[in-house]
Order: structure tokens, then C-alpha cells, then sequence
């Protein structure tokens, strides 16, 4: 039994061979005197083209009609050059198992659907080619992220899901409360099982984790904690928002990758993340030719040559005082104001990156400290924060990061005045007490770097199962 993968166009060598593929009906065309059907299993884009006569055993399956769109299908047949252009090789029918039946109701047929639509029936769409060439990038992503990670010397670390702290201090968190087991006094209902005081509020003292848990946002802070003791580490895990946002860009579950680099600063945080999108988008270029040409061609024109200039090109770099004077300069009406102490809206990021340097990723750095979270340096002149933001073309924000700030009173006095309260950040802080040094990292959504390799515009179309708000079937 062999993969796709190896047949379509690699199959030429194999001419003669007898094999067996496995896989999905996606079309059937009954002739008369023979029937194609071809079969995608996945390993690829490409459908294995199979031709059938009436003498080949299973033909009886064709004829009464079981075998349709959407079939689980088990073929042996010789490896001959084909006729047809499309292909260069197709495999000659000897036998045919039908595994299981497809009913007519299945709802991906030949014609092309809408994203909007394949997302309503997020368990079959992996059966389209966009879907399936998404997907594979996606793994193929992943597998760069730790091949870039692993051969620089970096120490994958597993940062908790459960927490009780908020790293970025926005207060987006989704909160994990524990049921109790249901009984037959007890109703089944989730909420009835939430443990209560008599005044109906939530009593924490008969919860799980005895206080207010929540789902991470970012898993940052304890990559502090490892990277001041391994040196260079990097986390890569689901992270969690509720962000009540329903942009294209904005998930409430996303991956994320977070780097963490001990005795460096800002231009280092910089390097790495520019050396990381450089790698990996090149990794994709090198290994995933067939479903980025499908990309090329159907979702986004000209995405191999922008992702060729990314990985070849200079990012621009610019502080965030020189992009607001940027922004002032410009021509165009921007619905948000700008002015200096704003945060940067998408309008102004979209005109950074698609006006005023057109394509290209830009870096902005040094922000008012505060729009910013608690744990960025402070600069020498009081008012911003060694923090960068990573913007690329239609997506927006890829990367955030930023210098810690290493100096125990700075990061102190820095909890007082945003009134956080320091009593449950004692762990972070003794990271400043016992042998801190500068260090620096950033983060990265592992959806939108999908987004920005694949073309999809959509992020919901970045990920197998979205969660938004108001959605989390499937
Ligand atoms: O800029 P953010 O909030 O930074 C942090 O969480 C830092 N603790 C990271 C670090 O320094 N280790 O988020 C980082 C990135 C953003 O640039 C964006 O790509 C992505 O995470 N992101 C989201 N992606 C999808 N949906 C959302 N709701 C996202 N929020 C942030
Ligand atoms: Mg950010």
C-alpha cells in the first residue's frame, strides 16, 4: 500500500508496479465502456486517477451504484502511463474494495462551496483541497517552528493551561470552575453543579484549585522562569482569549509560540524573531511546493513571490514615535485619530505595511509604556518600553514582544501603579531576586503566521475547529 504522494507525478519510475491505495471518492465518471474515479487520501493535493474496465473485480460495486462522492475506497492496480494531460501516470484498476458507503446527502460534492458555508460542516471540510493543503502547511509550520528552535539551541518548554495568573494583565480571561459530580439530588445541568454559597454566589473554597482559576492567555511568564535557568527556551501550545473581537484575525483559542532568550535584549528579541519568520516561511517554499502553487493559484495571487521576498528581504525597522509621525504625514482619513500615546489601530497598520512599505514586514518598537503590559523595560527616557511589534500585509500584528524588565524595584513600582497586585506575582518577582539578568522574547499567533503563509483570509480557516464568539460546535 502506497501514499498518493507517491503516485501522481512521482509514479512515472514506477511504471508496471502493482499497488494498492487507500482513500476518498471525489469524483466518478461512469463511460461506457470504462469509469475514472479519482481518489485523494490526503498525503497530497493530487487525486490518484484510477481507470476501471467492466472485467476488473469490485466492477460490480460501480454498477449498482454504491460508489459515490465522498466513499472509503481500498484499489489495486498497475501503474500506466496516462492519457489524459492532467496527470502524468494513473493506476489501472485490477481490484476494488468498497470500505464504506457514502449517502448522497454528503454534502462536498465536484462543485466549489464557500468558505463561509464549508465552515457549518467543520468535520468534513478537511475533504476539499483548500482544507487539506491548509492543514498540511499548518503541520508543516509546526515542524519548522521546532526544527528552527531545536538547531538554535532553544529548550521547548510546557507552559500550564491552567492558571491563575494574567500575563498580559487585560482581564480577556475565560475562568475554570469545577463541577460538582452530578448525583441524583443534584441536577445534570453544568451550571446547577457549580459549587455555591447560600447567597448564590460561586464559593471558591469548595473549588478544584480552592481560588479563581483561568485558561492561559500566555504562557510567557513561566518561560521566564525556564529561560532564567536553561538560558534560551521556547514554549508552543494553545493559549486562550476572550477577546470579544469578531475580526478575521482574532480567535478565542490560538496556538502560540513563545520564544524566551536569557542575557538578551530588544535588538537580539528582534533578530531571532526576524531570523524564526525568515526560516520558516522558507521551510514551507522548499517543502510544500504542490499546495502553495494550489495557493498561488486559487486563494492568494503572487503569495510565493511575496513569501520569497520575505525570506530573502530585510524587514524595515521603525520606532513607534517615527510610525505615529508616519501616520501623520499620510494622505489618507483614518477613522481612529492618531496621535502620540494611541495604540496603533489595524487601519494604521494596514497603511504601514501595505502603503507605506508595501509587502514587506516592518518592526516597530520602543511604544508608550502605557499601552503596554507590566512587564516591559523601561527605556532610558521614562515614557515608552523596549517593546516590538512585528506587522505584515493584510493580517496585521504577527509577532509582540518586548525586553523584561529585569531590575526588581523598576518592575515593582511599575505592579504598584497599574494597582496589580504584587502578592500573587511573588514567583515572577523572585526571578528579579535571585540572580536576574536581561532578558527578552516575544510571542507569535500560530494562526496568523498560517494566515500570512497560506492566504487565507479568514482565521477560522486557519485552524481545524475555530472557536469564536458564540461558536464552539464541533
Ligand atoms: O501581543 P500579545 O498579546 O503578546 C503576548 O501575549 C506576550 N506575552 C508574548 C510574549 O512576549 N511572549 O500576543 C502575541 C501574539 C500576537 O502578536 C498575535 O499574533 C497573537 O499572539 N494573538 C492572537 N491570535 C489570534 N487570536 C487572538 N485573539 C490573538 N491575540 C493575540
Ligand atoms: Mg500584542
Amino acid at each position: 500500500i502506497v501514499d498518493i504522494k507517491s503516485g501522481p507525478d512521482e509514479g512515472l519510475n514506477r511504471l508496471g508496479d502493482t499497488l494498492a491505495i487507500r482513500g476518498w471518492v471525489r469524483t466518478l465518471r461512469i463511460q461506457s465502456s470504462v469509469t475514472f474515479i479519482e481518489v485523494n487520501d490526503g498525503s497530497c493535493l493530487s487525486n490518484m486517477q484510477c481507470v476501471m474496465s467492466s472485467e476488473a473485480e469490485g466492477y460490480d460495486q460501480v454498477e449498482s451504484g454504491v460508489i459515490s462522492t465522498g466513499a472509503s475506497v481500498w484499489i489495486q492496480g498497475v501503474v500506466v502511463k496516462s492519457q489524459g494531460t492532467k496527470q502524468k501516470v494513473e493506476l489501472k484498476i485490477e481490484k476494488l474494495v468498497m470500505v464504506g458507503a457514502s449517502d448522497p446527502s454528503f454534502p462536498i460534492q465536484k462543485k466549489r462551496v464557500s468558505r463561509e458555508f464549508l465552515r457549518t460542516k467543520a468535520h468534513l471540510r478537511p475533504r476539499t483541497n483548500t482544507f487539506g493543503a491548509v492543514a498540511r502547511v499548518r503541520n508543516a509550520l509546526a515542524y519548522a517552528t521546532h526544527k528552527f528552535f531545536q538547531e538554535n539551541g532553544f529548550i521547548w518548554v510546557s507552559s500550564p493551561i491552567i492558571t491563575a495568573s494574567d500575563c498580559e494583565g487585560a482581564g480577556e480571561q475565560f475562568c475554570v470552575t469545577t463541577l460538582i459530580p452530578s448525583s441524583k439530588e443534584v441536577t445534570d445541568s453544568p451550571v446547577a453543579r457549580i459549587p455555591r454559597t447560600e447567597d448564590g454566589s460561586i464559593d471558591w473554597s469548595q473549588d478544584f484549585f480552592g481560588k479563581p482559576a483561568f485558561l492561559t492567555v500566555s504562557g510567557q511568564l513561566n518561560a521566564e522562569t525556564y529561560a532564567t535557568a536553561l538560558s534560551d527556551v521556547y514554549t508552543f501550545g494553545p493559549t486562550f482569549r476572550a477577546e470579544n473581537s469578531n475580526t478575521s484575525r482574532h480567535l478565542a483559542e490560538f496556538w502560540m509560540i513563545e520564544p524566551e532568550l536569557a542575557f538578551a535584549d530588544l535588538e537580539d528579541d528582534m533578530a531571532c524573531a526576524t531570523a524564526y519568520l525568515q526560516y520558516v516561511v522558507q521551510y514551507v517554499l522548499e517543502n510544500c511546493k504542490e499546495d502553495m502553487d494550489f495557493f498561488n493559484t486559487w486563494i492568494e495571487k503572487g503569495i510565493i513571490n511575496r513569501l520569497t521576498d520575505v525570506a530573502e528581504k530585510n524587514f524595515v525597522q521603525l520606532t513607534y514615535t517615527d510610525a505615529i509621525k508616519l501616520l501623520l504625514k499620510a494622505k489618507k482619513k483614518f477613522e481612529f485619530p492618531v496621535k502620540w500615546g494611541c495604540d496603533l489601530q489595524s487601519e494604521h497598520e494596514r497603511y504601514i505595511t501595505e502603503e507605506a512599505f508595501a509587502g514587506c514586514p516592518v518592526i516597530i518598537r520602543d511604544y508608550p509604556k502605557d499601552i503596554k503590559a507590566f512587564y516591559m523595560r523601561e527605556n532610558e527616557d521614562g515614557k515608552t518600553v523596549a517593546a516590538m511589534d512585528m506587522l505584515v500585509p493584510r493580517i496585521g500584528e504577527l509577532i509582540g514582544g518586548s525586553q523584561r524588565e529585569e531590575r526588581l524595584e523598576f518592575l515593582e513600582n511599575r505592579l504598584d501603579d497599574l494597582k496589580l497586585n504584587k502578592d500573587s506575582y511573588w514567583w515572577y518577582l523572585d526571578l528579579r531576586r535571585y540572580g536576574s539578568v536581561p532578558h527578552s522574547g516575544f510571542g507569535l499567533g500560530f494562526e496568523r503566521l498560517v494566515q500570512f503563509a497560506t492566504g487565507v483570509d479568514n482565521i477560522r480557516d486557519a485552524i481545524p475547529f475555530p472557536r469564536t464568539p458564540g461558536s464552539a460546535e464541533f
